[in-house]
């Protein structure tokens, strides 16, 4: 038994059959802790007004809320002194920005923007709606056909044509963590900007975004212990001071005359309205939940629950794993099919025993044309899964072909 899973109060709900779910399905949102649900109750409870709006205690108390949470995702992903923190709805939201405000503002014609065809459809729409607006292409780094992007695709790809690098640090379909520093080594060489999804890594890895030296990196809070509706967009302050804002209104302007506007600095150019602190507060008490544990710790947690998954999956008759089957390189999403089932199918039967997978293309349908399949059943692992829940995995997936007639009939017990 995980001990980390008695903090997450939905995760201790047993069902009408007196059944625990196995809530399998961490890439796309994750579980909260209690102490993340007091920071929301607590806010609204004690601090709820509009911040940077009130001169009284109220509305200071709310703006300290949400600068002290500003902080603290600084140094979580060590923002350091060259890179500014934005609070944004979510990765959409971050990524819409970057394309929108930096993409439409700096490309110009037959200039490239290179995405990796592994790309979650919130970094990769958003950059052909950019692209088009200014006659700029697309071209695209291919992975091999375990997912893994092979370092002569990245040179080859990222060219003297190459204005803007758009890559996720590690994949939502296949878990792979892609050669990021490689890619922002090439992208820089030539003077490309690079944004980094780190959607999928943030919650899973210690991250330094000033290392990686990223020009933007983004996350969303949700899939990493925090309330849905807060994201963030990190990037470098001397291109954010240069961009358009994104959002016009309150709260980001400078000057308003009747035909005319100034902006205010940054962040606030790019926090058009009025913030969500509640989840704002909810993101700070997860990066200290997830500081209290460790990120590498949490990392080891999860690399052992992988290794447990993958060796169970790999010895279940015909199943396969898409991408690689292997542990080194990843983290803990692991997609595959069975023959002959619809992923559909499988996340229904799994739902039957109350384990909750992903089926589907997973926002990422060029990925799933580039490996050949329309589309796979995903489970994810996060850091209060235990080896039980994946045995339980593994022993609905045992019956999921029997259930559709190949073979003797399920016996339920
Ligand atoms: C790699 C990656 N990028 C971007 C997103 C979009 O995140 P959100 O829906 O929170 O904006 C996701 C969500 O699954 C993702 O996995």
């Amino acid at each position: 038994m995980n001990k980390y899973i008695n903090d997450f109060p939905l995760l201790l709900q047993k069902d009408e059959k007196n059944r625990r779910i196995d809530y399998l399905d961490n890439a796309a949102t994750t579980q909260k802790p209690e102490t993340v649900l007091d920071a929301v109750a607590q806010f609204y409870r004690t601090s709820n007004a509009n911040p940077h709006r009130g001169t009284y205690d109220l509305s200071i108390k709310a703006t300290e809320i949400l600068e002290s949470a500003r902080k603290n995702v600084c140094e979580f992903i060590n923002a350091g002194t060259e890179n500014a923190v934005i609070f944004t709805k979510n990765s959409t939201e971050a990524l819409n920005i970057i394309a929108q405000s930096y993409g439409s503002t700096f490309l110009k014609g037959g200039d490239h923007v290179v995405l990796a065809i592994s790309e979650h459809h919130s970094n990769l729409v958003p950059w052909q709606i950019a692209a088009k607006a200014k006659g700029a292409e697309i071209s695209y780094i291919y992975t091999d056909n375990s997912g893994i992007i092979p370092p002569e695709e990245i040179v080859k790809k990222i060219t003297a044509r190459t204005k803007i690098v758009a890559v996720a640090y590690v994949s939502n379909v296949t878990g792979r963590i892609n050669p990021i520093e490689a890619i922002i080594e090439r992208a820089h060489k030539i003077g490309a900007v690079v944004v980094v999804d780190g959607t999928q890594s943030t919650p899973h890895m210690p991250v330094d975004v000033s290392k990686l030296d990223a020009d933007f990196y983004v996350f969303s809070g949700h899939k990493m212990l925090a309330p849905l509706g807060i994201g963030v967009l990190c990037g470098k302050k001397k291109l954010l001071e240069n961009m358009p804002p994104f959002l016009y209104g309150g709260d980001m302007i400078e000057y308003v005359e009747e035909q005319t506007s100034t902006y205010a600095p940054i962040p606030q150019r790019f926090e058009g309205g009025t913030q969500n602190v509640a989840a704002a507060a909810g993101l700070s008490a997860a990066i200290n939940y997830l500081n209290e544990i460790g990120m590498s710790n949490i990392q080891k947690i999860e690399t052992t629950l992988t290794e447990y998954m993958l060796e169970k999956l790999n010895n279940i008759p015909h199943l396969k794993i898409i991408g690689s089957n292997k542990p080194e390189g990843r983290i803990g999403v692991v997609p595959f099919i069975i023959d002959d089932v619809h992923p559909h199918d499988i996340a229904t039967i799994l739902n039957a025993d109350n384990i909750a997978v992903r089926a589907g293309h997973h926002c990422a349908q060029p990925f799933h044309a580039h490996l050949g399949v329309s589309s796979t059943c995903r489970a994810s692992v996060y850091l209060y899964n235990t080896m039980d829940d994946i045995d339980r995995l593994a022993e609905s997936l045992k019956d999921a072909r029997r259930w559709l007639g190949f073979g003797s009939k399920r016996i339920v017990h």
